[in-house]
């Protein structure tokens, strides 16, 4: 299928991911089905959207009427029966292989034949969510960045059943949102993760091994690698339960000791700090 016939786009799942992949769909002109599991997530996931484009606009990155027209094309929803009109589902849900797989056999069973479903996976197998459905030549991976409407970046990731047609679907989009495209194979972690995920996990053994504070392990990566957020404000930006799940995914398939959780971060994410979002991780933050 190519991009000019996709008209709507269905997202599962409006949390941090969700709602930007949401609003830079809305942005770029398509319908917009969101889907979440209960009226709170819903609604907070459409606040969410609506406080980052009010903030597009604060920043003269989009015009008041611009917001109306892309806030007038989404949709929320608890019902996966609305994503039958759906012509491209991206899945933003937790990172969890029997969640997602549950969503895309539910998908499958949904969508319309000719509709791709997509992933925002960052560490999970494509081919394997691909397999519990009857298209897996439309299964692709679409790996965005968080904050999604300014990061410029999409990893596209093909499994080993995906046809050419689905990656061309996937550069296209790509385009339309104003995105740059790399292309991975279906490893764990892709390009992005691969590198970040070990990267972060040693900056907690660092801290546990005493050498140095987080702030100024944070100070040094910023202003001594120009990097924009230093690795403790990164991962609470990030989600710890999400960096969890990351790291345990690539555990489980490496067995290397690089992508091991070290256990403070398993600790923290039991006691509920999961960063930013939660008001406390390695920082704290004003609620
Ligand atoms: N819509 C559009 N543009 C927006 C916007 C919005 N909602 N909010 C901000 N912007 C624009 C601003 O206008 C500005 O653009 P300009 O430089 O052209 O003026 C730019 O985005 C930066 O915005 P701010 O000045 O408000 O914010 P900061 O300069 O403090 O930057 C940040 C914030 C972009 C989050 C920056 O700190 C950053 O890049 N941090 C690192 C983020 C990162 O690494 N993300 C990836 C995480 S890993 C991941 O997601 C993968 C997962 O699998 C783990």
């Amino acid at each position: 299928m190519a991009l000019q016939n996709v008209r709507t786009v269905g997202v599962v799942g409006c949390g941090l991911m969700g709602s930007g992949i949401a609003e830079v769909c809305a942005r770029a002109g398509f319908q917009v089905i969101v889907r979440e599991v209960n009226e709170e997530l819903l609604r907070k996931g459409l606040d969410r959207i609506r406080a980052s484009m009010a903030k597009a606009v604060e920043r003269g990155k989009l015009s008041a009427a611009e917001m109306e027209a892309a806030w007038g094309h989404i949709r929320g929803t608890l019902r996966m029966e609305d994503f039958a009109a759906c012509d491209l589902v991206i899945e933003a849900v937790v990172e969890d292989m029997p969640t997602k797989k549950q969503v895309f056999a539910e998908l499958d069973r949904i969508c319309p034949p000719h509709a791709v479903l997509a992933s925002n996976t960052s560490s999970l197998s494509i081919t394997e969510l691909g397999s519990v459905t009857r298209r897996p030549e439309k299964v692709i991976g679409f790996h965005f960045f968080n904050p999604v409407p300014v990061m410029p970046l999409l990893e596209i990731v093909i499994g080993l059943q995906t046809a050419e047609e689905t990656v061309a679907l996937g550069r296209a989009l790509a385009e339309r949102l104003n995105k740059t495209v790399v292309i991975s194979k279906d490893r764990p972690g892709f390009i992005v993760n691969r590198l970040l995920i070990p990267y972060l996990l040693d900056a907690i053994r660092l801290l546990e091994e005493g050498v140095a504070t987080m702030e100024d392990i944070d100070t040094a990566i910023r202003l001594g690698l120009n990097h924009p957020m230093g690795p403790f404000t990164l991962m609470d930006f990030v989600g710890l339960d999400t960096l969890l799940f990351i790291a345990d995914a690539m555990f489980e398939e490496f067995k290397d000791p690089r992508y091991a959780a070290p256990p403070l971060l398993r600790r923290m994410v039991a006691a509920g700090w999961l960063g930013r979002k939660s008001g406390k991780g390695f920082y704290t933050y004003a609620a």
